[in-house]
Parts: structure tokens; C-alpha cells; sequence
């Protein structure tokens, strides 16, 4: 079996994975031999979002050591690896560039292979890492630059059935904490203050595109903000000025419950058109919420359906899902050349 290097960096992570399947049909007894992440959250946490200069400068700083550190930590060296896989799209621009040349220049020094993957389809077949669930299934994918449902008819072949049409998911609750003066990034706040009220709908934000398998984030962000304003909580210049934690658990609570039944009725319309799926996958970052994750699996339940979420190390941004990916690749011959660029 082949052993897999990859190498993730298209946004605000410098992740590096090795890995190596025992048992090519069965994901169980796979084996992710490391998985190593720096996460650059400290350094863009003061901006309430990601610096694009920052994340490609930290990167470069980053890159040489965090591979060599999943090699260490897999125990093998480079000349053990047999392919050399890389996220090439879609990211930021300048953090893409820093993986990609990395990985073309270790790839084409060594005479190894180059597998490009796709993020999206990274966080895709996360769930497929420690699971064997059988195809075709239905992917949600919520992170914090993409949130689509995706049906998933094989390895590397998969329908999108509907996306947002202008914010993400996480986006949502990036943008929300912003206003509420939380902490970069949002959702795992968010998901705090919310759970300190039960989870309450104190404000029931309208949910869009109800009967879409599209989305729609940012009208409810705005929905907030005019709220907020409406209710003299907020001025445009002077900011957040009621601070009370009420408040912030109060609008949290809110979010997050019409975010998850935004979720729900996607899941919904998708099982009443598509019958023959037997499971659901919740990937992406934004599944690393509890909440959601609870109110998505007793949907599927009470559907029929079987439920997986990945371990959270493998639904924020990291490179053994890229590896698991160019693992399917590299069986089915599909390799890069070195022209492979981030477009
Ligand atoms: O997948 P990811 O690491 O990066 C992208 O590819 O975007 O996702 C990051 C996003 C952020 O927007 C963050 O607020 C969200 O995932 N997130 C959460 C939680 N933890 C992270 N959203 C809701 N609840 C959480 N517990
Ligand atoms: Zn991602």
C-alpha cells in the first residue's frame, strides 16, 4: 500500500499528515500515521479575521518544520513516502502558493509523484477517514469560506446539490461575534454562550431558501445587526453598546438554533428526494459544534438514517483528509504534473 504525504495550507492552518491504509476496504483498520497542525488563530485573533499577508508569511515560517515533524512522528522519512499530495484549491491565493511550491519542490527533488487535491473534497471524504459508510450518502460541509450539500456516489465522485449564495456558515458566526465583540473565530463562542440559555430561540431569525438546497448566510447577520440597532444595542459607529453577557447568550442562542434548522431542512428535502440514502456526513468546521451536530443526528434517526460526524481534529482544516483523498487518487492513477497551479 502506498504512503501518502500531504501537505494543507490554504487558509489560516499549516497542516501536514501521513498516511497509510492497511486495508483498503475497510477505513476502520486505516491508518493516519500523524497528523500535525499549526494553527495561526493567536495571530489573526486581534483582527477579528484572517490577515491574508499574515497567514502566507506565517506559512513560510511554519511549513519545513510541521512536515518534517509528520514524517518524524509517522516514522518514516521522505524516502519511505511514495506520493507527495497538496491542497492546490480553493484558498487564499498566498497561502495556497506557500504549500503548493513546497510541495511541487519536495515532490520534484525527490523524484516522487504529485497528487493535487481539492480542500473541498478534503472535507468531503473527512468522514470517511474513520468511518465505512456506504455510498451514495449526503454531505453537509459547513466551514468558515464554504457550506454546500454535496450528494456522495463513490470515492471522488460526488453531485453538488445546492451552496450558499454569499456567506458560509462559519462566516455567519465569525461575522456575528465581530458584532458582539467575541473572539475570533465565532463558533465555538457562540456555541458556549448559547448552551448557558439551553439553546433557546429568543429572536427567531428568519430562515431563508427554506425549500432550496441552496443557502443563504448573510441576511441573517444583517438580521442580527438591524435588530441590534433597531433595539439601540448597536450604532454603526460607537459600536456594541449594550454589553450585558444576556444579550450575547441571548443572540448566540438564536443564531445558532436557526442555523441548525436551516441545516435540518436541507437534510430534510434531500432525504425526501433521494431514498436510497442510507447515511448523512456533517464535515467542515462549523461540525465541530455539539449542538448541531445533536440536532442533525436525531433528524437522520428519525429518518431511517445513519449518522457520522468526524473526529473534530479532522473537521477544522487539516491534511489528513487531503491525504485520505490523494490516497483514492494515487489507486486510481490520477497524479499531477508539476503546472499544477491554484486555479
Ligand atoms: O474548516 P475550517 O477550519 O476552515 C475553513 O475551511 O473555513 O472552519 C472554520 C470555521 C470558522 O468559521 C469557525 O467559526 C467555525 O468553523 N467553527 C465553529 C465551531 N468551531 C469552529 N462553528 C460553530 N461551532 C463550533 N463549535
Ligand atoms: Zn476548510
Amino acid at each position: 500500500m502506498p504512503i501518502i504525504l500531504a501537505i494543507e495550507s490554504s487558509c489560516d492552518e499549516t497542516a501536514a499528515s501521513v498516511y497509510k491504509a492497511v486495508n483498503p476496504n475497510n477505513n476502520l483498520e486505516n491508518n493516519i500515521l500523524s497528523n500535525i497542525i499549526f494553527s495561526q488563530i493567536d495571530l489573526h485573533k486581534k483582527f477579528g479575521g484572517v490577515i491574508p499577508e499574515l497567514a502566507s508569511k506565517s506559512h513560510l515560517e511554519k511549513i519545513e518544520p510541521i512536515v518534517a515533524c509528520a514524517l518524524e512522528k509517522a516514522n518514516v522519512t521522505i524516502e519511505n513516502i511514495d506520493a507527495i499530495a497538496v491542497t492546490s484549491k480553493p484558498g487564499l491565493p498566498g497561502s495556497l502558493l506557500i504549500g503548493l511550491s513546497f510541495a511541487k519542490a519536495l515532490a520534484y527533488s525527490n523524484n516522487k509523484k504529485l497528487i493535487g487535491v481539492n480542500h473541498l473534497e478534503g472535507h468531503i471524504f473527512s468522514a470517511c477517514i474513520e468511518n465505512n459508510i456506504e455510498f451514495p450518502f449526503l454531505c453537509l460541509t459547513a466551514s468558515g469560506g464554504h457550506t454546500a450539500l454535496y450528494l456522495v456516489n463513490n470515492y471522488l465522485e460526488y453531485k453538488l446539490l445546492g451552496q450558499t449564495l454569499d456567506d458560509a456558515a462559519g462566516e455567519a458566526f465569525d461575522k456575528v461575534a465581530k458584532l458582539l465583540d467575541l473572539e475570533y473565530p465565532g463558533g465555538p463562542i457562540i456555541e458556549k454562550l448559547a448552551k448557558e440559555v439551553d439553546f433557546k430561540d429568543f429572536f427567531k431569525y428568519k430562515r431563508a431558501m427554506k425549500n432550496s438546497y441552496d443557502f443563504s448566510f448573510s441576511g441573517i447577520k444583517t438580521a442580527v445587526l438591524y435588530d441590534l440597532i433597531k433595539k439601540n444595542y448597536y450604532n454603526l459607529e460607537k459600536k456594541l453598546l449594550n454589553k450585558s453577557l444576556s444579550l450575547k447568550q441571548e443572540v448566540s442562542s438564536s443564531l445558532l438554533s436557526a442555523v441548525a434548522d436551516i441545516f435540518d431542512q436541507k437534510l430534510i428535502l434531500a432525504f425526501k428526494e433521494f431514498k436510497e440514502i442510507k447515511s448523512v456526513a456533517f464535515v467542515g468546521g462549523v461540525a465541530c459544534n455539539n449542538y448541531i451536530r445533536e440536532r442533525l443526528k436525531e433528524s437522520s434517526i428519525n429518518n431511517n438514517k445513519l449518522f457520522f460526524a468526524p473526529n473534530k481534529s479532522y473537521c477544522t482544516d487539516n491534511a489528513a483528509m487531503i491525504a485520505f483523498v490523494a490516497y483514492h487518487k494515487y489507486l486510481d492513477n490520477k497524479f499531477s504534473n508539476f503546472s499544477l497551479d491554484i486555479y
